[in-house]
């Protein structure tokens, strides 16, 4: 019997095509399945799209699709493209499947059963116009998608009992330190959960697109209860569950650490072993996001690079757990240092030596005894890094030894060997067999992570064995059969120009880009205009929207504890004087400001700065440096006169 090792990425929202954020996810899953696969485990990966909610019922009503039928264009674009990348997925669950919906159900009815939900009234913010429950929005908070002030209103709904479960929480954390990683998270989790936990509500009854929940129409099931009961309803009855990894981005940590456990706790059913939360990708110094317009999609990459160039890329510059920066330059640096000239070198050395100096054929040998400790060690480290999941830890080890076995190739000087007789002759053999031997190894080691190059070099050094069913944790020196002929020699890592490569990924961007907006018809906003090439274009009327008015500040003081603001009066022209708070006491004196006239927007929304409600924004010109200098006139005018 296999131990079995069941693993899953987030489920992935459908109001986007995948880019490489969704990308590291799912790779970095594919890693470690092959990895857990290649120990002799029966590895098993869910991924999915997550298909509920307002925003996709709104998106769909867009593009003038039913929902359904327009989370299955996104839904198949996501599988197609993990397809494209060899990533080894063997469930793709979506949240509109009626199997999916029915798990969704059970896990309510237990947790019901157990006396863990209620019925109660929900209070919050909702957006009439946009037809939009606003998280976390506080009464008078404007709505994120059409800045209109939303509503309080108040509706039944089902609650579950999340105020029961922290105590139980907290002893699980302890018990399990790992159970969230990185620590970091740990900590945030439990202070979080130390504060006291409310009650969720896990109910809507004003949206149609959503799990109906069996026989208490018209309540649908909201977001996290349906998409987390993806990870079990993936794999029900496969004898799968519980999970032992959930691989996830830092900003979902919450849920996963303390709705998901809760709500197993409740059902009584079996807890997932582990969370580990990883950074985000950051391009251009903010996380990559389709709202920002930042993004960057694996394919251009595969077909200029291949897969491998991004799998490696991203496994080992960016530290797993940490944040980390993308960019073309630093992904053609990487693989020029690495691949070609490191693991590419040496591997096509050693086999046109072999080649060379014995006919394609391995010699016998022993090795040399430092490279055979050397590679023994890597191995025992590189496996324990990975299994903690530090990939790139485990990464430099095999380069180490990949170095090593270089100056250890250079030192022995195998071209001179071949002169100097019988004992120069079993010199020379050693050498060979030492650096094919290092060679195997490391290759095999690096399946995981370099799947399709991986491949290639085994077969060149004539390894049959396939190379998925190696075991990592039986690899050892002098495995390799002396007399085993060697395959065709070929370059796997060809030397990159980043000056052709890059343009040529960035063109194919833009075509990727525009093969998925024609594929969501008008569902995609357009790309964002870069920020160098000046902002999008606006109507007349869209600034007409803006009311810009001259005022005077009356009074200005520093707020406690923040060095940048100012808490100012100020007279618009108005019955009363308005406060403001500005983020201008770095560059101005709060003396400095009294009686001196100033641009404000007149109409944005108030907004509460440490305590104090802010009535406008004051205008200010920011300049290199990050210090504010106040927009203002030459001409005397009137406090309260319209900017037009
Ligand atoms: N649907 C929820 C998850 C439900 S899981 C039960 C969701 N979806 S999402 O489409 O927004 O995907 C979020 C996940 O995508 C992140 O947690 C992370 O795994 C991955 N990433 C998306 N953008 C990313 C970066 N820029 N960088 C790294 N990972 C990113 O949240």
């Amino acid at each position: 019997m296999q131990d079995k090792y069941y693993l899953t990425t987030p489920i992935y929202y459908v109001n986007a095509a995948p880019h490489i954020g969704h990308a590291y996810t799912t790779i970095v899953a594919d890693l470690i399945k092959r990895f857990q696969s290649m120990q002799g485990k029966h590895a098993v990966l869910t991924t999915g799209s997550d298909e509920h909610g307002v925003n996709v019922e709104r998106a769909a009503e867009r593009a003038g699709k039913t929902p359904i039928a327009y989370t299955d264009v996104i839904a198949a674009e996501f599988e197609r493209q993990w397809q494209q990348l060899g990533l080894q997925v063997d469930h793709f669950q979506r949240t509109s499947s009626p199997q999916h919906a029915r798990v969704v159900n059970d896990l309510f009815a237990r947790c019901r059963d157990n006396g863990y939900i209620y019925k109660g009234a929900y209070t919050g913010q909702y957006c009439i116009f946009d037809n939009l429950y606003v998280n976390d929005a506080k009464p008078g908070d404007p709505c994120p998608d059409c800045g209109r002030p939303t509503e309080t209103i108040t509706e039944e709904n089902f609650f579950f009992k999340l105020s029961a479960f922290g105590e139980r929480l907290l002893e699980l954390y302890e018990r399990e330190p790992k159970f969230i990683q990185p620590e970091t998270r740990r900590n945030e989790v439990m202070a979080f959960v130390k504060q006291g936990l409310t009650d969720l509500s896990i109910t809507r009854s004003n949206i149609k697109w959503g799990i109906p929940v069996e026989g208490e129409a018209p309540h649908v099931f909201y977001v996290w209860f349906d998409a987390l009961t993806a990870y079990m309803s993936a794999v029900e009855g496969e004898g799968m569950w519980p999970a032992d990894l959930h691989l996830i981005g830092k900003e979902i940590v919450r849920f996963h650490a303390i709705y998901w456990p809760a709500f197993l706790m409740a059902a009584g059913l079996e807890l997932p072993k582990r969370i580990f939360a990883h950074g985000w990708l950051l391009f251009e110094e903010s996380k990559m996001s389709k709202s920002r317009g930042n993004i960057v999609r694996p394919e251009p990459i595969r077909r200029v690079m291949g897969v491998d160039a991004l799998r490696y890329f991203l496994l080992r510059e960016v530290v797993f757990g940490q944040d980390g920066s993308f960019s073309y330059d630093a992904l053609v640096g990487r693989y020029n240092s690495d691949l070609a000239n490191g693991l590419g070198n040496l591997a096509s050395r050693t086999l046109t030596m072999i080649r060379q100096y014995n006919a394609g054929a391995v010699p016998a040998g022993t090795g040399a005894p430092a490279i055979a400790e050397l590679a023994r060690t890597t191995a025992a480290s590189m496996i324990a890094s990975f299994a903690e999941f530090e990939f790139s830890k485990g990464l430099e080890a095999v380069w180490a030894l990949l170095s090593a076995t270089d100056k250890y190739i250079v030192e022995q000087a195998p071209w001179t060997l071949l002169k100097k007789g019988a004992e120069g002759r079993a010199a020379l053999d050693d050498t060979l067999y030492t650096a094919a031997e290092v060679v195997r190894i490391a290759t095999a080691l690096l399946a995981p992570v370099l799947p399709e190059s991986t491949a290639k070099i085994w077969a060149q050094l004539g390894m049959t064995e396939p190379l998925a069913s190696v075991r990592l944790d039986q690899l050892a020196w002098g495995q390799l059969t002396a007399g085993q002929k060697i395959g065709e020699v070929a370059g796997v890592f060809p030397r990159i120009d980043a000056k052709v490569a890059i343009p040529e990924m960035r063109a194919l961007e833009e075509e990727e880009a525009a093969r998925q907006a024609a594929l969501l018809g008008k569902t995609l906003a357009p790309p964002a205009a870069p920020v160098a090439e000046g902002s999008p274009k606006i109507t007349i009327d869209d600034f007409a929207k803006v009311d810009l008015r001259v005022a005077r500040v009356l009074t200005a003081e520093p707020v406690k504890g923040a060095n940048k603001l100012l808490h100012l009066t100020i007279d618009v022209g108005e019955a009363e004087p308005r406060t403001l708070v500005a983020g201008i006491a770095e560059a101005y004196q709060p003396e400095q400001l009294v009686g001196r006239k100033v641009v404000i927007v007149a109409n944005l929304e108030p907004r509460k700065l440490r305590g104090i409600t802010s009535n406008g924004m004051i205008v200010a010109a920011s300049v290199e440096g990050g210090k504010p200098v106040l927009a203002g006139f030459l001409e005397d005018v009137p406090v309260g006169a319209r900017l037009k």
